[in-house]
């Protein structure tokens, strides 16, 4: 396969790619209890700079939005410190880098969050989290937010923003998506507010467009993308009526103009068609991810579903992704063992076809 068009450069509002190949967010646990992400993950994120965008594993904006254990952070000076090393080699390698903002409200510990998890309704999830000393327990109840903390925690992911700025990545993405706090307000699973953040879909989305507000604040928009994840059921979420939702929330991200709005898993499930309707709705650029091939990717690109594509595990596992789509190349196997914490084994040794 030529793969003409995974291979057209594309503008994502500020961000000019020369391939719609984008490294998707994974957490990848690689970073000291106060979240600063360890020196060789530059290696990591360098060695993926063919993709046409990066977008960087989930970083907590806060210590309450620090739910799991060795993630790293986007608030203190060393954080910011230690990533702007790891911009700085993505960039030097020819590379572009945006920093997933992250709380992950319920699916938390208090022993990780320094307190009571928080989310938008006091509704537990049912599942277990990890503790600070990497023991799985079942989910605490969290505690409902007062809008007081709600403003707080907007200026919290401003101040991620800026320092997201600071450490000299090229944008951000709101983590929307997956069940962590922004979700938590977006959907009727877990938000059961009786004021102005639930109810209808018009109020609880207001928190997302709060944070967005904020963050466009620090960024502009066309430096800001979301990721959204309508029927995901991930960490104990649902919604009584996604589709007709989420078509509400992008009618409302239209008028931001954003560099994209990025759906994690929207084919599939009970909506087939899904993903044209909001493509119709939104109107604007979008990303879309979920057990793409090289194949299925060139053929949503060729219907104009999409604008770019984001590869997770096959990134993950194939640093030169790009050029190995290209050549028609067979693919490194993942090994799920060494996802979620360790060392530079199964991070920055899978090899490129160079050096196999
Ligand atoms: C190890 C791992 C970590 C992940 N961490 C995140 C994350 O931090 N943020 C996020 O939005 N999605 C996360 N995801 C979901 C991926 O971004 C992606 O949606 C998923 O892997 C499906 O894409 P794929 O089929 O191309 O792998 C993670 C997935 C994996 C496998």
């Amino acid at each position: 396969m030529t793969y003409e068009h995974l291979f057209s450069p594309v503008s994502l509002g500020a961000f000019h790619l020369a391939n719609r190949i984008v490294l998707a967010p994974m957490t990848r646990n690689r970073a000291t209890p106060d979240g600063v992400p360890f020196e060789y993950v530059a290696d990591y994120y360098s060695q993926r700079a063919s993709g046409g965008l990066l977008i960087s594993e989930a970083t907590a904006i806060s210590k309450q939005g620090s739910g799991y254990p060795v993630i790293p952070g986007i608030w203190t000076e060393k954080q910011v410190e230690a990533w702007s090393k790891i911009t700085k080699s993505v960039h030097d390698a020819g590379g572009k880098i945006l920093c997933q903002l992250w709380h992950t409200g319920r699916i938390a510990h208090s022993s990780l969050v320094g307190g009571q998890p928080v989310s938008s309704s006091a509704v537990a999830p049912n599942l277990e989290v990890f503790t600070a000393a990497f023991e799985k327990v079942q989910a605490e109840t969290p505690r409902e937010l007062t809008i007081a903390e709600i403003k707080q925690v907007v200026a919290d992911y401003k101040i991620g923003a800026e320092c997201a700025k600071a450490a000299g990545f090229d944008g951000v993405e709101l983590h929307g998506a997956n069940g962590y706090l922004i979700d938590q307000f977006l959907r009727d699973g877990v938000n059961r507010r009786t004021d102005e953040y639930g109810g209808s879909i018009e109020n609880r989305q207001r928190f997302a467009l709060e944070v967005l507000g904020a963050v466009i604040d620090v960024w502009g928009a066309d430096r800001v993308g979301i990721r959204l994840s309508p029927f995901g059921a991930f960490d104990d979420m649902s919604d009584s009526d996604p589709l007709n939702n989420f078509v509400t929330i992008l009618q409302s991200l239209k008028a931001l103009n954003l560099a994209f709005v990025h759906f994690a898993f929207v084919t599939g499930v009970n909506e087939p068609d899904a993903l044209k309707t909001f493509r119709d709705v939104y109107g604007h650029s979008i990303i879309t991810n979920g057990a793409y091939s090289g194949a299925t990717a060139e053929a949503d690109l060729e219907a104009g579903l999409t604008d770019a594509t984001a590869f997770g595990v096959p990134f993950l596992a194939n640093p030169d992704l790009p050029e190995r789509l290209k050549s028609g190349a067979q693919l490194n196997e993942a090994n799920p063992a060494t996802f979620y914490g360790g060392t530079e084994i199964g991070f920055t040794d899978y090899p490129t076809l160079a050096a196999s």
